[in-house]
């Protein structure tokens, strides 16, 4: 049995892709599988924490002691996010938000027509992880991830800033093996002061390492 460093503290983790409806049958969604933030549940459940999972529409069994609440729509995942986060020491958002929602959602399937081409038009989804940092009471230590194909450091210290985070998780996406529905990751955290890099291995043991240097940078 490991120590049971996160006793008494309530961990809440979105992960997974969401998924937005165009009609009944069509959605616009994107390729993460749920692993990465599913690995962190399952690290911080291992410590000791009360883990609540925010998951979106992934394929994956529930880890051992996790409570688990399952959406869709970034919508969905916003309402959860909020309602879950101010009980919570830890919120880490992990899942990958659809920027942009469809305007609107057809009530019907939508029918081929005569034109080659055909536009839906989106809008912009709430953005979950700036609304849990701007609590202005019970907010908790809030963590991001960047998910980036270039200039990966700048977007993500930026997303630190802007956002309001405590710590951002950057990783490059567009290196095969890693990232987006990979079994492994590499990634560097940024703080305020301070960053640290995390090489290439399996997502439950990058897990254990990113909950540990949570945990420290939460408890300064
Ligand atoms: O799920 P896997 O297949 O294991 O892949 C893991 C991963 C690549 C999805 C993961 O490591 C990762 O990078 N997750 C964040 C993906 C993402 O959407 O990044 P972003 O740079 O677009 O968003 C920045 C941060 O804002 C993220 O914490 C994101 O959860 C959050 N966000 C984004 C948009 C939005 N509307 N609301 C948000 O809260």
């Amino acid at each position: 049995p490991k120590p049971q460093l996160l006793q008494g503290l309530t961990v809440t983790i979105t992960a997974g892709p969401t998924r937005e409806a165009i009609d009944p049958v069509r959605y616009i969604s994107n390729h993460s599988s749920g692993k990465m933030g599913f690995a962190l549940a399952q690290a911080a459940a291992e410590l000791g924490a009360k883990v609540q999972l925010i998951a979106g529409p992934v394929s994956l069994p529930t880890p051992a002691g996790v409570q688990r609440i399952d959406v869709q729509s970034a919508d969905q995942m916003h309402q959860a996010a909020l309602e879950l986060a101010v009980s919570s020491q830890i919120f880490i958002g992990c899942a990958a938000v659809a920027d942009y929602k469809v305007a609107q959602v057809a009530a019907q399937k939508l029918k081929k027509t005569a034109d080659d081409n055909l536009s839906l038009q989106l809008v912009k989804n709430p953005d979950i992880i700036a609304a849990v940092a701007a609590l202005l009471q019970n907010r908790p230590f809030t963590v991001g991830f960047a998910a980036e194909t270039q200039d990966v450091a700048s977007y993500a210290k930026q997303k630190l800033q802007k956002k309001k985070l405590d710590l951002i998780c950057a990783n490059d996406v567009s290196v095969p093996g890693q990232g987006f529905n990979a079994e492994q990751n590499a990634l560097t955290a940024y703080w305020a002061d301070g960053e640290q890099p995390f090489a290439l291995q399996d997502k439950s043991q990058l897990a254990e390492q990113l909950i540990s240097l949570i945990y420290k940078r939460y408890s300064q």
